[in-house]
């Protein structure tokens, strides 16, 4: 008997991810019968993401486990209707994509490239950037995500501190956990970047009062999610200078509406849920590893704690 994999992700890219599951299936040596439609009673994995119209997981009465093609849960993690095992994504891919777009717009900040490239035509500002280890940074969230990006800043020099929920220990990084860490986080952070899950325990991390906690002027940016930032509390630190630039990628309403004020404020960039995504033919291995591993009895990766919310 083939094992029976269904397709339940992002409907559109079904014809992406046909080809590159198939292949990695098939280095797996697993006889498999792969689809976008199934009799649910015959489906042994589901492959995921929280877009899709599959909402309802009672008929599929054999599954063995739900693949997620996304690195964020918040959108089935709650599902009661769902009770087999939840991987979520780890990729090598959607991890090289997060490194260089927050290398990159830390680098911005950094540098101070936006002085230079807004010039007007005969400002000439002769003062030369600081080093980067006389730049302190901070990363909110030391995962999968957040520990790449940490490390790589570290490697460039970057004065890098981190925090997480639990205590951890990395290369060049100084890492604080816990409630108790975040205030010696915050305050190291000339530039702050938020790489956390949504989950009821991150919302709001940054607000009023955490605000307060950052050197005046901080940077921040947020690839992680909308709600760990307190939208209204940002926009008053904005103004206030307590905050010098925040470079958004993620907001409590995709896309963020025409008329938020996030749009037209000077000291916003905002950009379109683009920091990173799943890049097909690395997520496809990491579908048919897990397959493997669920069919000869060894543990999945990347499961996601409900209890956590991550
Ligand atoms: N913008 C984009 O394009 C994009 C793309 C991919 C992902 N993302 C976002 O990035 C997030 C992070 O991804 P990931 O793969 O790095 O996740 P992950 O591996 O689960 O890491 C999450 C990190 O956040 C920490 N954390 C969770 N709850 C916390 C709390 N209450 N207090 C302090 N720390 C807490 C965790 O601490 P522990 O280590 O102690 O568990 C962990 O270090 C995703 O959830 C998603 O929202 C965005």
């Amino acid at each position: 008997m083939p094992v029976n994999i269904l397709y339940a992700a992002t409907p559109g890219k079904w014809e992406t991810y046909q080809p590159t599951l198939k292949k990695a299936l098939q280095a797996t040596g697993l006889n498999f019968d792969l689809r976008n439609e199934f009799d649910p009673e015959a489906v042994d994995y589901i492959v995921y993401a929280s877009n899709s119209p599959l909402q309802d997981f009672t008929p599929y009465k054999n599954l063995k486990a739900v693949l997620n093609l996304w690195a964020g849960v918040e959108g089935i993690v709650g599902n009661k209707s769902l009770t087999v095992p939840l991987a979520r994504m780890v990729d090598t891919g959607m991890t090289s994509g997060m490194v260089e777009w927050v290398t990159g717009h830390t680098l911005r900040h950094h540098l101070g490239m936006d002085r230079h490239i807004l010039a007007k035509p005969g400002e000439w500002y002769p003062v030369a950037p600081p080093l980067a280890k006389n730049r302190r940074v901070t990363v909110l969230g030391l995962g999968a995500l957040g520990s790449a990006c940490a490390t790589t800043l570290a490697s460039l020099g970057f004065n890098v501190a981190g925090w997480s929920r639990s205590a951890k220990s990395m290369p060049g990084v100084t890492c604080h956990h816990g409630p108790e860490g975040l205030k010696e986080a915050l305050a190291h952070g000339e530039i702050t970047i938020l790489l956390m899950p949504n989950t009821p325990e991150t919302e709001n991390t940054l607000n009023a009062e955490t605000i307060a906690m950052l050197p005046r002027g901080a940077i921040i940016l947020n690839p992680g999610r909308g709600p760990l930032i307190d939208d209204a509390a940002l926009l008053s630190a904005l103004d206030t200078g307590q905050v010098g630039h925040a470079t958004l990628d993620v907001f409590r309403v995709e896309p963020l509406p025409a008329d938020h004020a996030y749009w037209t404020h000077p000291k916003v960039t905002v950009t379109p849920h683009i920091a990173s995504e799943t890049r097909p033919d690395t997520a496809s291995e990491v579908i048919a590893e897990n397959i493997r591993r669920g069919e000869s009895g060894e543990p999945f990766l990347h499961l996601v704690d409900r209890s956590r919310g991550y």
